[in-house]
């Protein structure tokens, strides 16, 4: 037989194969035992009853995946494929491999000549039949209907509506966007109940565990039944972690966002950049592609972590694109280890060599290039720290050493770096500079394509600061507002009026009439504040928080500082700050539209129920010192809060602390009938410089955030308005005076309580908080630190020295 006939046999062979393959499958998506499907390039796969998911052979490369798939989204993106676990690497079969449903194996795959490549593990009964369900999932089942093997079971990368993740379920990452075997990250929950993402160690695949990316906290030693047990992700595509006690915890953060599941395809995937995203995908149509619903963790780039290299490999810079996405970058002087891994290490162009000490002056071997916004942050990175320094000397003092690799200047504080750096990252908020040392004798630096690469290091040049803050402003807007601004733009859609005020703000201008519908005729009240009441509303998709000022228009004056005010409010933009989404502006009234947190205040988190865990607590200040932080020194104009208290805190659905109401105290400043002293802030929260005749400052916000932060430790309110039974104690009546007395007596346990063990075994980072707090509420303004050194403090990069007697000249009365 020559040639040609041999390939038009085979191809007629295949013809009448085809009939017969399709015999295998009914339209109710039924696959009898027998049916099998070959590996080409042509051949039909099991469809589910819809269509909407087909299981077959998938092509990748010159090989062949056993998958199943979305089989009407164009490029037909992969929703499960076989995996051997134990190696992490997907199963890839020859061309002309067969998969065959067996009664006594379920699914097995064989290549061409026979060989077993792959098989479904079936072990308790014989397989009747199996079906390519609507849901995405492929069942394998017995002769009475039970489960003998479903695809559900054992996840790749991707979940899908109606599958579950159990305690030790994990998904894997892929290494790339074309290669499937196991990647850099791993999403697990993990025997205590914590859903974790974690990095994995290529190609040992060991785990680290320190520095998660994201966790969901839902692991509770003391109280088992607040633990997680399973992660669902259920037919409405809400997904979250099921507490033992039936709660949920939402993973995602847009819970009134996820879109109707009968018009959408839906899937969560942990996509090779470690972003575990959900997607969705308007069936039918095929022109826009799939959009986020929202996506964990929230700054990939910003993991502290011991061991590992961070998002992006050693020595390089991680930088959160528009879409949350991490892309890495070389710093000057560096490259690519290996050319085709964008998001793999760096390596210097010219090693640093200590060998060469002595033969020349390290100025006449080494220069260095200025980078702004960027850290390796953590003390893993640190050899040396050289205080208080300036940045000629800083920039020396790399210069001279040749360990050093790379010296962060912030503040007055010189860091020197040594390689291999990691977890390093380019961030708007960072206000230090980093100076990267290169060898001289090559070539300067490659200059990559870095906005903010400092060109004119020579001559000395430096960037006025105004520049530097409009950009890292820009940054800021980039990464945080991605979320809020897919928020905006699905309700843009939904309203007839969008205008703009003033060409920063991307607030809306609303109608009193819209407000008025949207909250029902203001008839859900969410709270009452110093300004007004807040309503509970829906605009579009959205549930928003509406507050009426109740306040009436004094006079032009004073509308034109709201509008000021406004303008301002609109121009922040932080994870830990209440968005604010628009306004109205209507004859005598003023509303503000805020987006809708779900979980309360902090004050309601830390003082009604249950204490909320030390964890969760450390976190929770972390966060309101870093929203502090970024209204002192990081926003375009400064804004003093001035009523920092636990009310003021709102709480996210992942319990994020979230300030509120920040930004109005100038109004009512203009009107001072309300308050007869002129005092702005809260009894037990304000700083003593009101009271005195001294100039209220930033530091203000600092004593009412000591004050908090004590509450937060304690899980009390500073002043006890009324005593309760089991606390009669006099001394304890004061918080601040108590915790400063417990504090100096060695007995801060008492503070805390006997139940609260998490918080005593974590003795160290307790008594950085509290003595951070005891420097906050100095009735010295001048002694209390900026909420840049306190969130330094509270991140423990900073030592906390010894905190002085608070109010030295107050005497309690016994
Ligand atoms: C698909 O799975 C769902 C949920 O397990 C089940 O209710 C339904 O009957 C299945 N469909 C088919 C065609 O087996
Ligand atoms: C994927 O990467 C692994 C690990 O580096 C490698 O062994 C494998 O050959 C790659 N596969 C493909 C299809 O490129
Ligand atoms: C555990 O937490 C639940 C609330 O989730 C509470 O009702 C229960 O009393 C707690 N149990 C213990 C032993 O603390
Ligand atoms: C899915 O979960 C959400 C939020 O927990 C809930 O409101 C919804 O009813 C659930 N949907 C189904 C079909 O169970
Ligand atoms: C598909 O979506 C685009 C963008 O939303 C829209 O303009 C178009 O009309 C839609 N097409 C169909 C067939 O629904
Ligand atoms: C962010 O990066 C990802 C992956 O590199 C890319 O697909 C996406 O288009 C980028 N988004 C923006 C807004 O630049
Ligand atoms: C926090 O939000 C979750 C999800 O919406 C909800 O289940 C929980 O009850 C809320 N907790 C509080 C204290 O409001």
């Amino acid at each position: 037989m020559d040639f040609a006939t041999s390939t038009s046999t085979t191809f007629l062979f295949f013809l009448l194969l085809l009939p017969f393959s399709a015999v295998g499958q009914a339209d109710d998506g039924r696959v009898e035992v027998g049916s099998s499907l070959t590996a080409t390039n042509d051949g039909s796969p099991w469809r589910s009853p819809s269509g909407d998911f087909a299981f077959g052979f998938h092509q990748h490369a010159d090989r062949f995946l056993v998958s199943i798939w979305f089989d009407k989204v164009p490029a037909q993106p992969l929703v499960w494929y076989a995996f051997d676990y134990a190696v992490g690497n997907p199963i890839l079969a020859p061309a002309g491999s067969k998969i065959e449903l067996t009664a006594e194996n379920g699914l097995v795959l064989r290549d061409p000549r026979g060989q077993q490549l792959w098989r479904s593990d079936i072990a308790t009964d014989e397989a009747a039949y199996g079906v390519m369900n609507d849901t995405g999932n492929f069942v394998v089942r017995g002769r009475n209907s039970d489960v003998l093997w479903q695809s559900f079971d054992h996840p790749t990368d991707t979940l899908l509506p109606t599958q579950t993740l159990e305690i030790n379920g994990k998904l894997f990452s892929r290494l790339n966007e074309n290669n499937f075997s196991q990647g850099r990250f791993q999403l697990s929950l993990q025997n205590d109940g914590n859903l974790v993402l974690n990095m994995v160690n290529l190609p040992t695949k060991f785990v680290y565990e320190d520095g998660p990316f994201y966790t969901s906290r839902t692991a509770d030693p003391a109280n088992e039944s607040n633990s997680g047990v399973r992660l669902i992700f259920n037919e409405s595509g809400q997904v979250y972690v099921l507490r033992k006690n039936g709660l949920r915890y939402n993973v995602g953060t847009g819970a009134t966002l996820a879109p109707p599941a009968a018009d959408f395809y839906q899937r969560v995937t942990l996509d090779f950049d470690g972003v575990f995203s959900h997607y969705y995908y308007p069936k039918g149509n095929t022109s826009v592609g799939w959009s986020t619903v929202w996506s964990q963790p929230e700054n990939i780039c910003s993991r502290m972590g011991e061991r590992g290299s961070g998002a992006c490999g050693y020595n390089s810079i991680c930088k959160l694109n528009d879409s949350r996405r991490p892309t890495c970058s070389c710093p000057p002087g560096f490259s690519l280890l290996d050319p085709d891994d964008k998001y793999g290490s760096c390596k210097p162009d010219v090693e640093l060599d200590c060998r060469e000490d002595g033969r020349m002056a390290m100025e006449d071997m080494y220069d260095t290039t200025v980078l702004l916004n960027t850290d390796w942050p953590g003390a893993i990175n640190d050899y040396d720290l050289l205080q208080p320094y300036g940045e000629q000397d800083c920039r020396a003092a790399c210069l001279r050493d040749c360990m050093c690799a790379v010296a962060i200047l912030k503040d007055d504080s010189c860091w020197k770096k040594k390689l291999p750096l990691t977890n390093g990252r380019e961030n708007g908020g960072f206000s230090g500079k980093a100076f990267i040392k290169f060898t001289k004798r090559d070539r300067t630096p490659a200059s990559l394509n870095l906005p903010n690469v400092d060109e004119e290091k020579n001559k000395g040049t430096l960037i006025t600061i105004s520049t530097l803050l409009g950009t890292s402003m820009f940054v800021n807007f980039a990464l945080v507002g991605a979320f809020c601004l897919g928020f905006l733009s699905i309700y843009q859609k939904k309203l007839p009026k969008v205008e703009q005020v003033g060409l920063e703000t991307n607030l809306q201008v609303f109608t009193h009439e819209e407000l008025a519908e949207a909250t029902n005729g203001f008839k859900e009240e969410l709270g009452r504040g110093a300004f007004g009441i807040v309503y509970k509303g829906t605009i579009g998709m959205g549930t928003v928080a509406v507050k009426k000022l109740d306040r009436a228009v004094r006079d032009g004056n004073w509308d034109k500082e709201f509008k000021t005010e406004i303008n301002v409010i609109g121009q922040t933009h932080h994870k830990n700050l209440v968005r604010l989404l628009g306004f109205c502006q209507e004859k005598e009234q003023r509303l503000l539209v805020y987006e809708f947190l779900c979980n309360g205040t902090l004050a309601d988190y830390l003082f009604r129920n249950a204490k909320p865990s030390w964890n969760q607590r450390t976190q929770i200040a972390k966060s309101i010192a870093s929203g502090l932080l970024y209204l002192h020194e990081e926003c375009s104009t400064q804004i003093i809060h001035c009523d920092i208290k636990p009310e003021n805190i709102l709480l996210d659905v992942n319990y994020n602390a979230r300030i509120s109401d920040f930004g109005l105290s100038k109004l009512l400043m203009m009107d001072q009938t309300q308050t007869k002293t002129g005092i702005r802030g809260t009894k037990g929260y304000v700083a003593p410089e009101w009271f005195r005749n001294m100039p209220v400052t930033a530091k203000v916000d600092v004593y009412s955030f000591g004050v908090l932060l004590l509450e937060i430790i304690c899980c009390r309110r500073n002043v006890v308005v009324e005593e309760s039974a089991g606390c009669t104690d006099g001394d304890s009546s004061i918080l601040t005076y108590w915790a400063y007395d417990c504090f100096q007596e060695g007995t801060i346990d008492d503070l805390i309580g006997d139940d609260d063990m998490e918080a005593r075994h974590d003795r160290k980072s307790l008594e950085r908080l509290l003595m951070t707090a005891l420097w906050c509420i100095q009735e010295d303004p001048c002694l209390r630190p900026t909420m840049r050194k306190v969130t330094q403090m509270l991140e423990g990069v900073v030592q906390v020295t010894i905190p002085p007697n608070p109010s030295p000249f107050t005497i309690t009365v016994g």
